[in-house]
């Protein structure tokens, strides 16, 4: 299938070594990673996936887990992917001490082992895979994002994470581009246990996303110069990036979902470069549902005329846990959605919520072992790229996963 066979059994079974490397401003020099894939075919597949993690031990999965598991290798079975991309939370609830943990081979390795799921993984972490436990806790704090880079040398040699942040190139036979950037959102924002960075303040200013001077609370970011590297790192990733037909940045925490603004901080630092740079889509997790959001046109920085977003916010981030619609609605709004649809009240204001516009909501209705659980495939040809939101959930007797939503994404136009 690919051109690049030495080039690919090398991320296979190898840490990828760097090829180059980036000072920024301040001084601060770290190497970079790129994995470039030429293909042989006209066009590809792959998946997002998020929020798979099982559960601690002893149990290490779950059967939410294993039905979206299910699901997922029964659908890869007609749509094999070329890459899985996986966006965070792989671990519940503390993540792994180093890369001996069980968890590897009980909530990884044996769970996604059909033969399509035998492609490269490229991870970006959750607040839980850097969760750790009280100090002195027996057997470690877990909570090591360190041992998911350094696990791309072990196991089945899929998993292949080189740095927190680093970007992959799919080209086609017929010359269609897709870039991804890879951010680690933890790193940038904070692995926050009392909710997201949002306004400190509640006056006038601090209701523009815009205003950087606006100070934000619970932001923490796990290594500051780290995250001031890697906001200039992103920036010039994104302006390099004008041979991309499709450009895609992804990380764990939402930054707009239907219901608004999640993390102020992605939002005000990420979402105007991603407009800026024609970015095509932000895949997310963290939230256990399925979403299809982009920015209300009333949200705009102060002064500036109305525009509607450009850039479509996915979230997939129900591979193993659940936000029940009453749970997460009731926390958002106040109110209950629609079964597959967004919440009703927006509706007659073209589910226009002034932050965000919601075209699509998902969440299972049901609880525990019953629960669906699901995830996102791209499939991507020269003049689309079909995101499609696929859940275990079975209409029919004989179904073995169900399409809920399918959206075109256009080539960019750079
Ligand atoms: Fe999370």
């Amino acid at each position: 299938m690919r051109i690049l066979v030495a080039a690919f059994s090398h991320i296979f079974s190898e840490v990828i070594g760097p090829n180059g490397s980036f000072t920024d401003s301040r001084g601060l020099t770290r190497d970079t990673f790129s994995i470039k894939i030429e293909l042989e075919s006209e066009k590809f597949n792959f998946i997002v996936l998020g929020d798979w993690g099982g559960l601690p031990p002893p149990t290490y999965t779950s059967d939410l887990q294993l039905n979206g598991a299910k699901a997922l290798m029964e659908y890869a079975k007609i749509n094999p992917p070329e890459y899985v991309i996986s966006i965070g939370d792989h671990f519940y609830y503390n993540g792994v001490e180093t890369v001996r943990d069980r968890a590897w081979e009980r909530t990884f390795e044996n769970v996604y082992d059909s033969q399509e799921m035998m492609v490269p993984w490229y991870p970006t972490m959750g607040n839980h895979d850097w969760l750790k436990l009280p100090e002195g806790t027996e057997g470690g704090q877990k909570g090591n994002g360190w041992a998911q880079i350094e696990y791309s040398a072990h196991g089945s040699g899929r998993w292949t994470h080189p740095d927190l942040f680093f970007t992959t190139e799919y080209t086609t036979s017929a010359g269609v581009k897709v870039k991804t950037i890879l951010v680690d959102t933890p790193t940038l924002t904070g692995e926050y246990r009392d909710g997201a960075p949002r306004p400190l303040h509640s006056d006038e200013n601090c209701e523009d996303p815009y205003n950087l001077d606006c100070e934000l609370r619970a932001l923490h970011p796990l290594d500051v110069d780290v995250a001031e590297w890697a906001w200039e790192w992103l920036d010039q990733e994104l302006a390099k990036s004008v041979d991309a037909d499709f450009l895609f940045v992804t990380g764990h925490y939402m930054i707009l979902d239907t219901g608004g603004i999640y993390d102020w901080e992605l939002f005000r630092r990420m979402e105007p470069l991603m407009e800026q740079y024609k970015v095509s889509a932000f895949f997310q997790g963290h939230k256990h549902t399925q979403e299809h959001a982009v920015r209300s046109p009333k949200l705009v920085p102060a002064g500036a005329e109305e525009s509607p977003g450009t850039v479509h916010f996915f979230t997939t981030g129900a591979g193993s846990l659940y936000d029940t619609e009453s749970t997460i609605f009731q926390q958002l709004t106040g109110g209950l959605p629609g079964r597959s649809g967004c919440h009703p009240r927006f509706e007659e204001n073209g589910n226009d919520n002034s932050r965000s516009v919601c075209n699509y909501y998902w969440a299972t209705t049901k609880k525990d072992g019953d629960a669906d659980s699901g995830f996102t495939s791209v499939n991507v040809d020269a003049e689309r790229a079909r995101v499609r939101f696929v859940t275990s959930e079975k209409i029919n007797e004989d179904d073995e996963f169900t399409v809920g939503y399918e959206f075109d994404i256009n080539p960019r136009n750079v």
